[in-house]
């Protein structure tokens, strides 16, 4: 942000035969071990030329031991830690779904052999996009390892007309001499602090109830009030109402769209539902699927070719729904104008961007057969462009994007809104797998985490109140739930988690976190938040299931000041930081599954 905080040095280099300059740029930060790498085209020459493939950056290192991390899942099921020795030849990560995707996301680690969390060395690789990448290492015949990463060159091609340039999004390459956390908390400052932008960017983010999963499409406005109010009564600040409110929307088959309020479902409109929680003293927030249209929609039938779509071909459906063409600037300002229209016409201060589907027959009617395969990259850019312009028309909203969950956590999101829905599994279990392989690169300020209902929708297991609270409140908390149906001591825990929850959030939002225990190697997860200037710290445990006769068990900490003496909050005891970093701190040996704990600390001495 300011001119000592960084440099770039560019380096031209020519092909005087084709007449092509190719721009690479190198970025380095004053404070950070980290290297913004990007690939820029010119058409010097009179004749177009085609770009078939334009990746973003292209590192060599000088031998192959290394575990290649990489962060891979489904729905419901994103981003799970993945580690594989390196072998001769080409591995990969990839999407080529339109997306950056559940399945894969636009990022690998190298890892040398014999590190690990805390130590040893790791070189991160972080692409700022969310459509098709291909990220990959190949071991060539003398065990040196090239790292690649950049849009992916599968079914992609650019026409570059004379005189015009071709800039492809930035790899965020991260160096860490302190194994894969030292990698994150890097990724965390730079992406926080300087990735994410806006008013929120270092304000607290409000504790939210979300009424997807307490009503699905099924609510009128006294249940919604219900709902909001029970939730303020606890301490909650933001009320979203999620999918169903527009259109012809009483089901996931129709209104895609159609961004009118339903007015019988909702009388008085959204004006009436917002000012009336806005009285109660809570804010408003809108879920809004901008990118998609639905068959049975009001749009759909007035404008068939907006849809990505091939001439004669069929329009396969997925979730009932068709993608809009964001290549087209049609298309981008009509829904400018609608979701604008919206934003204006209630007291709206959070939206939930959603996108539940990926692409199929990814063609255009606006573009020449010469041109289909820019269809991927040109939607990704109208996309952005839609978003910047919502985003800076309306600069108090709080935006948060999501698809279906977490199909679209990509740094290249989180530039146009701060935080994302991390996964639509909101079971606390799965959770500790989502959340720690998402901290990988993102920081807790990015991941929407909410408490829901037991059993739970996706699994129908059944976990405590204290462990789903734990669990949220370990990223951008809220509930996603009736509170309403709680009994009495329930609603007591909730608006203790709420209290907390606020004291702790600067810490867990603005901090350095620490991964502690793995959930992929064991039966217990355990994370911690330290303050900047490492004075106060939040530590989480989880344990999934009980075990008889169970060892003692020490939680080592880290991150403190071993110079200093720290309150435990909960029992007044005094620890020294160089004591709870090398001796431990005692978990719980409390019968029963799914235990967890959160213990707070704060510097007594000077
Ligand atoms: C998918 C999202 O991830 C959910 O949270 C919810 O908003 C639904 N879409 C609504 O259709």
């Amino acid at each position: 942000e300011t001119e000592a905080e960084a440099e770039t040095l560019t380096i031209e280099l020519t092909d005087s035969i084709q007449n092509l300059s190719v721009f690479l740029s190198y970025t380095v930060f004053d404070d950070s071990n980290a290297l913004a790498r990007s690939i820029r085209f010119r058409n010097n020459g009179d004749l177009a030329l085609g770009l078939r493939r334009a990746l973003s950056c292209s590192v060599d290192l000088p031998h192959a031991n290394f575990d290649l991390v990489q962060l891979s899942g489904a729905w419901a099921n994103e981003r799970h830690v993945v580690k594989r020795a390196l072998a001769p030849g080409l591995q990969s990560v990839e999407s080529r779904r339109g997306a950056s995707s559940h399945q894969q996301n636009p990022f690998l680690a190298l890892l040398e052999t014999g590190a690990g969390e805390d130590t040893g060395q790791a070189y991160g690789f972080s692409l700022v996009y969310s459509g098709n990448f291909l990220a990959q290492a190949e071991v060539d015949q003398f065990s040196c390892t090239r790292v690649s990463m950049g849009i992916n060159p599968f079914e992609f091609a650019w026409r570059l007309e004379s005189g015009e340039s071709f800039q492809a999004p930035e790899a965020i390459m991260v160096y860490s001499g302190e194994g894969l956390g030292g990698m994150s908390r890097t990724y965390h400052r730079l992406y926080r602090t300087r990735l994410c932008r806006g008013h929120y960017r270092d304000r607290v983010r409000p504790v939210l109830i979300n009424n997807w999963e307490a009503t699905y499409f099924n609510f009128n406005p006294e249940k919604l009030t219900r709902i909001a109010s029970s939730a303020r009564e606890l301490g909650i600040e933001l009320f979203v109402l999620d999918d169903g409110w527009f259109g012809k929307r009483d089901n996931d088959h129709s209104g895609l769209g159609d961004w009118f309020v339903n007015e019988t479902k909702l009388p008085g409109g959204l004006k009436s539902l917002g000012e009336k929680i806005t009285a109660e003293g809570m804010r408003f927030g809108l879920w809004f699927e901008p990118e998609m249209v639905s068959p049975d929609s009001d749009l759909y039938r007035a404008h068939p070719d907006w849809c990505l779509h091939v001439p004669d071909r069929r329009r396969t459906i997925a979730r009932h729904q068709l993608i809009l063409d964001f290549s087209r600037d049609d298309v981008c300002e009509a829904v400018i104008k609608m979701v604008g229209d919206v934003l204006q016409s209630a007291p709206i201060t959070y939206v939930k961007w959603d996108m539940n589907r990926h692409m199929t027959e990814p063609g255009s009617a606006n573009l020449p057969p010469e041109r289909q395969l820019e269809l991927p990259h040109r939607y990704m850019l109208g996309v952005y462009r839609v978003m910047e312009t919502l985003t800076s028309r309306f600069p108090q909203i709080l935006f948060e994007s999501c698809s279906g969950g977490g199909g679209r956590f990509d740094p290249g999101m989180l530039f146009y809104m701060p935080q994302t829905w991390t996964s639509d599994d909101t079971d606390a279990v799965c959770r500790l797998k989502i959340q720690y392989g998402t901290s990988l690169v993102y920081p807790a300020s990015t991941m929407g985490a909410h408490v829901s209902a037991v059993p739970n929708h996706q699994l129908g297991r059944i976990t405590s109140l204290e462990m789903r609270g734990h669990v949220a409140m370990s990223g951008n908390f809220g509930y996603e739930m009736d509170l309403s149906t709680l009994d009495d001591s329930e609603k007591e825990l909730v608006a203790e988690q709420v209290r907390t929850y606020r004291e702790i959030a600067p810490l867990v939002q603005q901090g350095e976190m620490y991964r502690l225990l793995n959930p992929f190697e064991g039966n217990e997860c355990a994370w911690m938040f330290v303050s900047q200037d490492r004075r106060e710290a939040a530590v989480f445990w989880f344990r999934i299931l009980a075990q008889p006769n169970p060892p003692m068990n020490l939680l080592k900490l880290k991150g403190l000041d071993p110079q200093l003496d720290y309150r435990r909050l909960d029992n007044g005891e005094i620890l020294g930081g160089d004591q709870l970093m090398n001796l431990g701190l005692m978990c719980p040996m409390e019968h029963g599954d799914f235990k967890s704990a959160l213990w707070r600390f704060k510097a007594t001495t000077p």
